[in-house]
């Protein structure tokens, strides 16, 4: 469906289908770097890579890894080889994560990306690999980043200082070229990805609570690896089936590992009936179905503290959720989100008011409750969780309809979404 038909999103009759979404960007960017690193050849079969994971692979390519693909499948082969200026372009793993493989490397590196990641704060990743003897520079604490990498850093004892999945994959990169023990320990719960990824591909590496520990120098086997479905691109369907009173959806091959699936835990707790089956073990990461109803009544429901960083993506569509309920529910602890790919609380908050919602701006967060659905334009400053969020909300009747500024952005993530948006109605 071409995006000018996809516009206004407007509420549909009912939802009804079986989806298979675009693979996982967090498992995708780290099997393409770890690819490189072990030098091939390794396969990895990606459907339908959203910009960000592609951004990886031009960087990769600029390294002077050999990356072909056929359909699905991306040959890699080579480890990177020569520095150069690698766009990042929108993807703030790609530039956290390949800051911490080329610190281990003797290579000199500029990393950059659009204006949304230019604004992103990168001294957390400068300080970190400073530490274990990278040169890092930054511009006042953001990008371009120039990094000049040697091969055997130090070990060391990181304490993260915020709970981030991206920081600690930069630090087990480095650590991986440091010889013996090093550990980071994460103020809370991440996605486990890069531990799960690196021990299947054969890396000294475990996680014990908040504690990771990686035993350098060791380098990651070749492998051949399919890359689940995205569970962030799977809560779309997940709020959108939850807050439509005739929908049934199941979305298929997509990865079930736990540190993903906070947001089902938190539709369960709002009333929704979700079922999910695993049907796949033999990778590092469970892959399986969920499957998800609606026409159940929701409650409120409150997000802090810890609970946060595993739902950090899914915070605008439970928004969303949220804007859906007579009760008021809020969001706290929750600040990291202005350091998105956009300020996400500001835009949230924004254009949950624009579509009639009674809606509180926090600090870290804000408190809603349901008004009376209107019609609006919504902002995206470029943001596709945002794109996506609003979307489902005027799918859904929380907006009476919507109509985004840039609806082309969700690709950045989720490319098929306009085409999903449409089956799932017909
Ligand atoms: C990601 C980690 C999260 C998440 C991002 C992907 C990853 O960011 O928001 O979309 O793949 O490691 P933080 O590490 O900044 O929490």
């Amino acid at each position: 469906m071409p995006v000018s038909t996809a516009l206004p999103i407007t509420p549909a009759e009912r939802l009804r289908g079986r989806l298979a979404l675009p693979a996982d960007k967090s498992i995708a960017h780290r099997a393409l770097i770890f690819g490189a690193l072990s030098g091939g050849p390794s396969t990895i079969g990606m459907r339908s890579p959203g910009r960000d994971v592609l951004s990886t692979v031009e960087c990769l390519r600029t390294l002077g890894v050999s990356i072909e693909h056929s359909g699905e499948h991306y040959m890699i082969s080579g480890r990177p080889s020569r520095g150069g200026a690698l766009d990042c372009g929108n993807s703030g793993t790609t530039m956290r994560l390949l800051a911490g493989a080329t610190a281990g490397m003797p290579l000199a590196v500029r990393l950059d990306g659009d204006a949304s990641l230019r604004a992103r704060p990168m001294e957390r990743v400068a300080t970190l690999l400073r530490v274990v003897g990278a040169e890092v520079t930054t511009t006042d604490g953001r990008a371009p980043l120039s990094i000049v990498g040697r091969d055997g850093l130090v070990r060391a004892a990181h304490r993260l200082p915020v709970a981030s999945a991206q920081l600690l994959g930069a630090a087990v990169l480095a650590g991986m070229v440091a010889t013996g023990e090093t550990t980071i320990e994460s103020p809370g719960p991440t996605r486990d990805h890069t531990e799960r990824m690196l021990a299947w591909m054969g890396v000294p590496i475990h996680r014990d609570g908040l504690m990771t520990t990686v035993t350098g120098p060791a380098r990651p086997r070749a492998f051949e690896l399919t890359v689940p479905g995205d569970p962030s691109a799977a809560s779309a369907w997940l709020v959108a089936a939850a807050l439509h009173s005739d929908a049934e959806l199941t979305m298929i091959d997509v990865g079930l590992n736990p540190t993903r699936l906070a947001l089902v835990g938190l539709l369960q707790r709002m009333g929704v009936a979700i079922e999910t089956s695993v049907t796949d073990v033999s990778g590092p990461e469970p892959v399986g179905e969920i499957s998800v109803r609606g026409g159940s009544p929701l409650h409120p429901v409150d997000v802090s503290g810890a609970e946060v960083g595993e739902l950090i993506d899914e915070l605008p569509l439970i928004a969303i959720a949220m804007a859906s309920v007579e009760g008021a529910s809020e969001v706290r602890d929750a600040s990291e989100l202005r350091v998105k790919e956009t300020d996400r609380i500001a835009a949230v908050v924004a254009g949950l008011a624009a579509i009639g919602a009674q809606v509180e701006e926090r600090s870290d967060g804000w408190r809603v409750r349901r008004g009376s659905p209107r019609t609006a334009r919504i902002i995206t400053y470029g943001d596709h969780r945002i794109a996506i969020a609003f979307a489902i909300a005027a799918l859904t009747g929380v907006a009476s309809a919507v109509e985004l500024d840039d609806p082309d952005c969700v690709a950045v993530s989720y490319p098929g979404f306009w085409d999903h948006l449409a089956t799932v109605q017909t």
